[in-house]
């Protein structure tokens, strides 16, 4: 990202961080995130026109809380500390900070005192959202107060010609309303930025630095996975090499119905993207059979998954560059331990780093919300924009034990039906994923005048920010009865349908 304008979050751990960066992002000004221990030299090579200092859960009377290198103040560029971030920047500028007698969670009424340059244009008095338990008492010289809350602790601070600010309160989350306005008066009057990141400069910049990349000469693969994040990458790619990018799409034959005939309508037909189908449904059920175990299961096919695609780049021959759809929150996370752990479990479907290809990653700089702003800009099919995240193994995970060709037909249609009347009914967006299940329990029924002993179908739809936590979705009531008749009218096999009303945790939002 070149040219751009940027703003540095620097990161203290604190829980909206990545919410700070989108909301940056949202004004249109391009933000990175870089951990609190980042070298100077680092970050001034990171060339930002500004900082913003994030939260933390730390204190910063406490030893061994995070803290920045105090060179960051010497250069001249605009800071603004928000939460921890405004208590140490007090704290390393001469101030002083206490554990609050008053601390202040959740929304708080704040009153502006005088005029700033930060509060310019919001209300005199505000809600903010507050999670604090230490508070300024004294501010340091050159720092004016220029907001109080309700209990008369300091809210906001600035040294205008320092350009150095602080909020005691979230500006980035909704339960702040004038948070957004906050933030574009630091961006735009106090950094003078002039919000230069948008899509389309995006796509221009990205194609650009692809061709660089790549060369005259060179040729990449790219796996189409069916979801929005590769066939965004591979989009982009081709628009930047064209016929020198080759698409693989493997199918595992553990897919949803009409999968594939959705990614070659899309990128043969209207992108002319030179597609590699791979048929490898009969490879992949052949070694599931008879495994029960749903690690065991993940394991086969993930190796299997990446012996297939070799086979196929192999026979294309020549290639030195693999295409693949990162995107900016896997980067961040895979920083944390906890995150690789995360990241191990659901990288099925992931290629190793052994191909000894280099890699071409256009979106590791982009949010989710932003992957789809690209995708549209590019014209992509708004089944592809806006689908529900599927797992790397498909309905293998989704088989209760055994896999079978006649399971995986069976789930094939009960999910085409529960996805048909979700759609129809205008919640497929607001629903994080929906699908069905197959939890291999054959019960007794009764259709006609005849006893059944078939499956039961289980429907799991939940919402969620990030799949890390979720609720259940309540579905209304006649959206379930109509999936339940058609469920048990149109599949012979299908004798019962059940509705999943568990939270992640302590369920997973798959059932394997
Ligand atoms: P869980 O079931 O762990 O799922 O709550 C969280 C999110 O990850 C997806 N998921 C996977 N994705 N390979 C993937 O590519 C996997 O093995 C895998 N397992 C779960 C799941 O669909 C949900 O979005």
């Amino acid at each position: 990202m070149g040219t751009l304008e940027k703003v540095v979050v620097v990161d203290f751990g604190g829980q909206y961080t990545q919410l700070i960066a989108r909301r940056i992002r949202e004004l249109n000004v391009f933000c990175e995130i870089m951990p609190y221990n980042v070298s100077l030299e680092k970050l001034v090579e990171a060339g930002p026109s500004a900082l913003i200092f994030s939260g933390s859960s730390a204190s910063v009377y406490d030893p061994s809380a995070p803290r920045c290198d105090k060179g960051f103040y010497e250069l001249g560029i605009p800071i603004l500390g928000i939460c921890y971030g405004m208590q140490l920047m007090a704290e390393n500028l001469g101030g002083e900070v206490m554990r609050a007698r008053n601390r202040e969670y959740g929304q708080t009424f704040v009153t502006v005192l005088g005029k700033s340059m930060l509060l310019e244009g919001v209300e005199e008095r505000f809600a903010a959202w507050m999670s604090h338990g230490d508070q300024i008492v004294t501010v340091p010289s050159g720092f004016k107060i220029i907001a109080t809350s309700e209990n008369s602790s300091i809210s906001a601070m600035a040294d205008e010609k320092r350009k150095l600010f602080g909020l005691q309160f979230h500006p980035e989350v909704v339960h702040t309303p004038p948070g957004q306005q906050i933030l574009r008066n630091f961006l735009y009057h106090i950094c003078g930025l002039s919000g230069d990141w948008t899509i389309e400069n995006f796509i221009e910049g990205s194609i650009a630095e692809i061709r660089e990349k790549v060369g005259k000469g060179g040729r990449a693969v790219c796996g189409l996975s069916g979801g929005i994040d590769s066939a965004v990458a591979a989009v982009l790619v081709h628009r930047a090499i064209g016929q020198r990018l080759t698409c693989i799409f493997v199918d595992h034959g553990l897919l949803r119905k009409g999968e594939k005939e959705q990614v070659v309508r899309t990128f043969r037909n209207k992108f002319q993207i030179d597609l590699v189908v791979v048929d490898a449904g009969e490879e992949f059920l052949a070694r599931l059979r008879g495994v029960i175990d749903p690690e065991e299961k993940r394991k086969i096919i993930g190796n299997h998954f990446i012996r297939v695609f070799e086979r196929e780049a192999d026979k294309i021959g020549g290639i030195e560059y693999l295409v693949q759809g990162t995107l900016y929150p896997d980067i961040i996370e895979s920083r944390t331990a906890a995150g690789s752990v995360i990241k191990s479990h659901h990288n099925v479907g992931g290629l190793p780093d052994d191909m000894k290809l280099s890699l071409i990653e256009p979106l590791k700089y982009l949010f989710k919300d932003e992957v789809r702003g690209v995708a549209q800009e590019l014209g992509l099919p708004e089944e592809i924009v806006w689908r529900h995240p599927f797992p790397g193994p498909g309905l293998a995970v989704r088989i209760l034990g055994e896999v079978t060709p006649e399971k995986v037909k069976i789930l094939q249609e009960a999910d085409e039906i529960i996805i048909e009347e979700i759609k129809k009914a205008g919640l497929y967006r607001e629903i994080w994923q929906a699908f069905a299940v197959l939890p291999n329990i054959l019960s007794v029924g009764v259709k006609g005048d005849c006893r059944t002993y078939a499956h039961t179908i289980v429907l799991r739809a939940v919402t969620s920010q990030d799949a890390m936590t979720a609720d259940w979705y309540r579905m209304p009531y006649n959206v379930l009865e109509r999936i339940s008749n058609r469920l048990v009218n149109e599949i012979p096999q299908v004798n019962r349908f059940v509705y999943d009303m568990t939270t992640k945790p302590p369920a997973t939002i798959e059932w394997e």
